[in-house]
């Protein structure tokens, strides 16, 4: 039926921040709320597709219709990720909404102490794992449509377009996250859609309305011969 073009399509999301921890009690985190993620994943849903959505800490509510998986720091997202990809079959397409921390710590086992007199500790920084290049680069398992984001402060359509092209994902959705757009845990977006055919540039939108139109264009992607 028309109102379901995704129907039998399969979908990965991941939305939200990472938390990547310090300590058993600490951890590093970000702003992300989490909410054009989920607004993406609730409309994949609609359109019919089969959704699993790996989702960071976040406050909001499961979308309805999703299959949610909760993890903390940016190894365990690329491990649920890779655990939602298909036995056999590909994976029709991968959203990678997420503000994924580009650095974890080695974990102490205890939690950390204050010491009299002792200088504080130092936290040892780790690159972490990228999920959209990996999943970008998966081979005889890459999804059919990979869709990264792209928040930037400035250049953002260029910077966009290089980040394409470094991940190895289809499309970038490039956003201005500079704070006076209040774009982070705010509820509107301006999105440029960067692809192989050029950049389309879409209105400020209500990130529900974002996720809407970028579910139609990934419907219109995927059932196109
Ligand atoms: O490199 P940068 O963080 O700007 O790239 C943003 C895009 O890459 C987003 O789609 C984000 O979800 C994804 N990403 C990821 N894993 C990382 C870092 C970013 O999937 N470790």
């Amino acid at each position: 039926p028309v109102e379901k073009p995704l129907a039998g399509k399969t979908a990965l999301v991941t939305s939200g921040p990472t938390h990547e921890p310090i300590d058993p009690v600490r951890y590093i985190a970000n702003r992300s709320s989490g909410k054009q993620g989920h607004a993406i994943a609730a409309a994949l849903a609609d359109l019919g597709a089969d959704v699993t959505l790996v989702s960071g800490p976040v406050t909001l509510p499961d979308p309805a219709g999703v299959r949610v998986v909760r993890v903390e720091s940016a190894r365990d997202m690329l491990a649920a990720c890779q655990a939602a990809l298909p036995a056999s079959g590909l994976l029709d397409v991968a959203v990678c909404a997420a503000a994924v921390a580009d650095w974890g710590v080695d974990v102490a086992p205890q939690k950390l102490k204050k010491q009299d007199g002792a200088a504080p500790p130092a936290i040892a920084l780790r690159p972490n794992p990228d999920i959209l290049a990996t999943l970008s680069a998966a081979g005889p398992q890459r999804p059919r449509l990979v869709v990264g984001f792209a928040a930037e402060t400035e250049s953002v359509i260029d910077h966009a377009v290089a980040k394409r092209a470094r991940k190895g994902c289809d499309w970038i959705c490039a956003n201005d996250v500079s704070s006076a757009t209040g774009t982070f845990g705010g509820d509107r977006n301006t999105v440029h859609l960067i692809s192989a055919d050029g950049v389309e540039s879409w209105p400020d939108l209500p990130k529900t309305d974002v996720a809407t139109r970028l579910a139609r264009r990934i419907a219109e992607t995927l059932i196109s011969p």
